[in-house]
């Protein structure tokens, strides 16, 4: 029997074999606004709730907006404070992965959430020489054409994803996706990477927002396929089956 941790996101946990793998890592995919970041916020307080251990690596937001979105949908970061560690990461700090690492390292999280992958797989140092796996001097001297800047990006995210994988966490990555772009995260690696994919859409309709999901891969689930509706209001995200619709 595979353990599960429930997302708790409404009709969401029915269509994962009632929730994702424990220790599985899942990227959560999607064009800017698609709400990524609300769902893990939402994952990661239901979780809190239920006296988890929850590590979120806010990497996008500046200190304080993240906790200021969630109030908005009533998931008061203060209630959960005991269970739910919210870290802002300045995504310019050159020992980035270092400091990530560490944070990994400071509990038994059971949920991990790194929001998002892009600001370290896209971030250089130009100033900095000495990168964080000393690989960037070395590449300059001797085989500038291997160890170039996207190769750098890949080595750290795949640091981060050995340092999850060891800490046993069940983690939720997001990656913003390039409109039209390749490949489902920005650094193309990472859904290899990954155990789980979720991708998310936004297109704007008459009088509204026409919002899906899909999950694409799910490692040890029997995951309902295709392309489903789901709605954003302020009580976050819902997932209401075609099936119910027709009701
Ligand atoms: N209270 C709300 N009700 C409905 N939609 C909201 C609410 N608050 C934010 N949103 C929507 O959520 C979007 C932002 O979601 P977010 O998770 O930050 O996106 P992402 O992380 O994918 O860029 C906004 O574009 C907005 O449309
Ligand atoms: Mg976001």
């Amino acid at each position: 029997m595979v353990e599960r941790i429930p997302t708790g996101v409404p009709g969401f946990d029915k269509l994962i074999e009632n929730g994702l793998p424990k220790g599985s890592i899942t990227l959560i995919s999607g064009t800017p606004g698609t709400g990524k970041s609300i769902l893990c916020s939402q994952i990661a307080f239901n979780n809190a709730l239920k006296g988890k251990k929850v590590l979120y690596l806010n990497l996008e937001q500046n200190e304080g907006r993240l906790e200021a979105q969630m109030l908005q949908f009533a998931w008061d970061p203060e209630k959960v404070k005991n269970n739910l560690k919210i870290v802002s990461v300045d995504s310019s700090d050159s020992q980035i992965v270092e400091y990530i690492l560490s944070e990994i390292k400071k509990l038994n999280y059971d949920l991990i959430i790194l929001d998002s992958l892009d600001s370290i797989s896209s971030t250089q140092f130009p100033s900095d020489k000495t990168d964080s796996l000393g690989m960037q001097k070395i590449a300059e001297s001797v085989i500038p054409t291997i160890f170039d800047a996207p190769t750098i990006g890949r080595l750290k995210l795949k640091k981060i994803f050995t340092a999850i994988a060891k800490s046993k966490a069940t983690a939720l990555l997001t990656s913003e996706r390039v409109e039209n772009g390749v490949g489902l995260s920005r650094d193309t690696i990472s859904e290899f990477l990954c155990d789980g994919i979720i991708t998310l859409t936004y297109s704007s309709v008459a009088g509204g927002a026409n919002r899906t999901f899909e999950i694409r891969k799910m490692r040890l689930t029997d995951f309902s396929q295709g392309i489903m509706p789901m709605e954003l209001n302020s009580k976050g995200i819902s997932v209401t089956s075609l099936e119910e619709e027709k009701l």
